[in-house]
This record gives structure tokens, sequence and C-alpha cells, in this order.
């Protein structure tokens, strides 16, 4: 099935690799930004690599966010609130919300090894608390780094995907097996992604001892297909 996915502060790398991604397997994909002519230049550089403009374009955030029923919201955690706030009257009602963000302490200044305490738990919760009743949230993606999505090659990680409601983990799980390599796994209620934002901060720690920037996670023993 195609979908039309609003990706909120998609110009930055986590947004700009999952519309790549998307846009690559056919899904339809609006660049959200809190400039209409900046998501528009997002869009343009992904059409120049997929070689066509048909499955991407460009807008402000609230515009985005307005025009589909399927919300990826990649931005850093010390905007997360302001901005669910400001786009909370533009989301339709069924709408699900796809959270990334990790709370890390750097959006603050401190290190990307260490995460913020958040109130309500995780930043996918404090997006749930946030947005208009009848709009469900699922976390997702937040241990995928965007050097692995800004790419051509599979991307050789699994996804945990956390959710209290059953479509919006089936629409999540959908959209996560659209990019080629990537596996969905069931991460249970959405409030554990308190513990998956967690492990992005490790992530970083065991990329920064390895020298390297593209650590990925994968569970064995599972009974799940093997990922394309
Ligand atoms: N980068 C990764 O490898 C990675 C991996 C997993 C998860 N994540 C998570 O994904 C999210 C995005 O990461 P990123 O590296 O793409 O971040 P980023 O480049 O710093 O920011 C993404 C976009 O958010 C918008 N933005 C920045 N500050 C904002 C604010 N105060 N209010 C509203 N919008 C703001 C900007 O878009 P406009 O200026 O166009 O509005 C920016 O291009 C983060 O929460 C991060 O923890 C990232």
């Amino acid at each position: 099935m195609q979908h039309t996915i609003a990706i909120v502060g998609g110009t930055g790398a986590e947004g700009m690799g999952l519309a790549l991604r998307w846009a690559r397997a056919g899904e339809s994909v609006i660049i959200g930004s809190r400039d209409a002519q900046k998501a528009r230049e997002g869009a343009a550089q992904i059409a120049a690599l997929i070689g066509t403009t048909g499955h991407i374009e460009g807008a402000d955030n609230a515009e985005a966010v307005a025009n589909t029923s399927i919300v990826v919201l990649t931005v850093p955690f010390s905007g997360h609130a302001t901005l669910l706030k400001k786009l909370r009257p533009s989301f339709q009602t069924g709408t699900i919300l796809i959270d990334t963000t990790v709370p890390l302490a750097a959006t603050v200044g401190g290190l990307p090894t260490r995460t913020l305490g958040v109130w309500q738990g995780s930043a996918a919760q404090q997006a749930a608390e946030m947005v208009p009743e009848g709009v469900s949230v699922a976390a997702a993606f937040q241990n995928v780094s965007a050097g692995l999505l800004n790419g051509d090659a599979p991307v050789d990680s699994d996804v945990i995907v956390c959710a209290d409601d059953e479509k919006a983990r089936q629409v999540t799980t959908e959209l996560v097996e659209k990019i080629p390599g990537l596996r969905a796994v069931n991460g249970g209620r959405l409030e554990n992604a308190r513990i998956v934002e967690q492990m992005t901060a490790l992530i970083l720690s065991i990329n920064s001892k390895y020298k390297v920037h593209r650590t990925g996670l994968r569970f064995t023993g599972l009974p799940l297909p093997n990922p394309r």
C-alpha cells in the first residue's frame, strides 16, 4: 500500500535520509520545515537523487501535517515540545505520529552520550501527551543512524517499534520494512520508548570507542523473516 508521509523537521540528516528511502520505495513524501522554501529545496535535492519529482515535495511543517495522516517527527529534543504545541491544530483526527526523537543532552549543550530526563518518561510519551485526542503515537528509528539512511546500501539494522495503538504499530512496521535491510521488531508499549531512546546514547558511545559512525542493532533468536 502506498502512503503519504509528512516529515516534520525533514530537512535535517535523519529526516532527509528517511525521505530519500521512502521516496525511492515509491511512497509519497512531504518534507516539512519551519521554512517552506528550505523544505522545497530539500525535496528537490532528493528528487534529483531518485531521478523523479513524482514522490516528493516540500512545505512548511503545519501544511505538511495538515495534508496527511502519517507524520514522522525528526527534530532535536530542544524544539520538540514547542513545535508540537504549535502544530497541534494542524493534525487530522486518526493521524499516526511516528516519533524518532532522542532527548540527547547534546541538544542543550551537553554530551551526546548522555540523555536528558523527560518528565513523561520519554520523548515519545511527551509527544503522546501533546498531540490532540485521536492522534496515535508510535516510537521508532531512534537507533538508526542518518549516515546509513543517506545512502544506497541496505541498512543493516533492526528498528524497535513501540506503540499503545495496534494500527500505529502496524503502519510504522510497514514503513520500516519499505527500507531495504531494516527489520521491525515489536517493542511493546509506548512506555518502552524510554529504553530505546537511552540505547541511542549507548550506540553513540560505542561509535566513539570504535571510531565508527554507523553502529546498528540486531536482535537474534526471533521468529521473524530475515530482512531483504
Ligand atoms: N542524526 C541521526 O543520526 C539520528 C539518528 C536517530 C535519531 N535521530 C533523532 O532524529 C531527530 C533529528 O535528528 P537530526 O540529526 O536530523 O537533527 P537536526 O539536523 O539537528 O534537526 C532536524 C531539523 O529539525 C529542525 N529544527 C531544528 N531545531 C528546531 C527547533 N528548535 N524547533 C523546530 N524545528 C527545529 C530543522 O529544520 P528546519 O530548520 O528546516 O525547520 C532541522 O533541519 C533528533 O531528535 C535525533 O535525536 C537522529
